[in-house]
């Protein structure tokens, strides 16, 4: 019932805006000059994207791809680095992204200078956004790859792992939110000099419920999955194989499964390389309703566990 008033709620309100504006809610420009904010897939916000409007297909789903580049493995603090977002996918001809830096506890990270002359650089609350801008969405470059580069300068020494969030759009240049897919993407750096796990984990989750103006962490059971990209990065100096497992904590405490793996996948990575695991667990109906945590870990069987990560959801009807 929630789902419904929301959904109206989300449908009067859009028409309203149609209405009273023109099509361009990215606020004065059309061609979305400017992405709104808050929106680059990280965990503070429920893992809002572009997809909460452009909303066709899952994230990552549309055949192409989104790559976040240029932060080192181990970042000096203080040093700035270039850090490039780039799209690509066939048939796509019109693109936009969005980043930010974050510690692991959701706060800023460092600060972002010197956009190339398609980005912008803009706040929100205490977070930097870096983003394409009006006229910056390479219009008419069919396929990709096109990039976008914005400067990061490190933070203080003592801030250990940072991680970048980036959500991108690859469109089809209808001037509309249709047509058009969104990627997500994240990488983890950690602070050299300082005692640090070997491997990060990062998940980004990709809510199907969030209708414009709002982010969730609601799946519906019976009707979602819960689609997890999980990103694992070796910032040991050689190669590694890594295993990925997972298991879902319920309402009541108690684990599924109550032994061993919900998944398990192995990754090679080698020195400073990051991979994914895409973990897509359907909810089934008999679900119970209430608070769930999915816990992703990393290490090595049979009892050496190097890093983890977890995400909060509800499961609802
Ligand atoms: C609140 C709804 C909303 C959100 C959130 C949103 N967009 Fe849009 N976007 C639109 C609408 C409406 C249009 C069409 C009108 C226009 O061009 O401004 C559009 C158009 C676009 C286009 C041109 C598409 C085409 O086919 O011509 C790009 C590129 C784009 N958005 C990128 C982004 C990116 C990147 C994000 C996330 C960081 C984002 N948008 C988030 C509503 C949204």
């Amino acid at each position: 019932m929630k789902r419904f008033l929301i959904l109206i709620t989300g449908l009067l309100l859009t028409v309203g805006a149609a209405l009273l504006t023109t099509n361009d809610v990215h606020g004065g420009f059309l061609k979305s000059g400017n992405p709104a904010l808050d929106e680059a897939a990280a965990p503070y916000n429920n893992f809002a994207s572009c997809v909460k409007c452009h909303d066709g297909e899952a994230v990552n789903d549309g055949g192409g791809s989104m790559e976040v580049s240029g932060l080192p493995s181990a970042y000096t603090p203080g040093q700035t680095y270039p850090i490039t977002v780039t799209l690509q996918q066939t048939g796509a001809i019109d693109w936009g992204y969005e980043f930010t830096v974050l510690d692991a506890a959701g706060n800023a990270a460092g600060f972002l200078t010197n956009p190339d002359s398609n980005s912008q650089i803009r706040t929100s609350g205490a977070l930097e956004f870096a983003s394409h801008k009006s006229g910056g969405t390479f219009e008419g470059t069919f396929h990709g790859p096109v990039s976008w580069t914005v400067d990061w300068t490190a933070p203080a020494a003592g801030t250990g792992v940072v991680e970048v969030y980036a959500a991108g759009n690859a469109a089809d240049d209808d001037d509309g939110r249709s047509g058009d897919s969104i990627y997500n993407a994240a990488l983890a750096a950690v602070e050299d000099g300082v005692a640090n796990d070997e491997a990060s984990a990062i998940i980004q989750v990709d809510f199907p419920n969030q209708l414009t103006g709002s982010a969730f962490n609601e799946l519906v059971r019976g009707t979602d999955s819960l689609r997890t990209m999980v990103r694992v990065r070796n910032h040991a100096a050689a190669a590694d194989t890594y295993t990925v497992v997972s298991r879902v904590r319920l309402p009541n405490g108690s684990f599924f499964p109550t032994s061993g793996w919900l998944t398990t996948d192995q990754l090679t990575l080698a020195a400073g390389e990051s991979g994914n695991v895409d973990i897509v667990q359907a909810v089934p109906a008999i679900a119970p309703l209430g608070s769930y945590q999915l816990q992703v870990m990393v290490g090595f069987p049979p009892a050496t566990l190097v890093t983890m990560d977890t995400v909060d959801f509800d499961i609802i009807d």
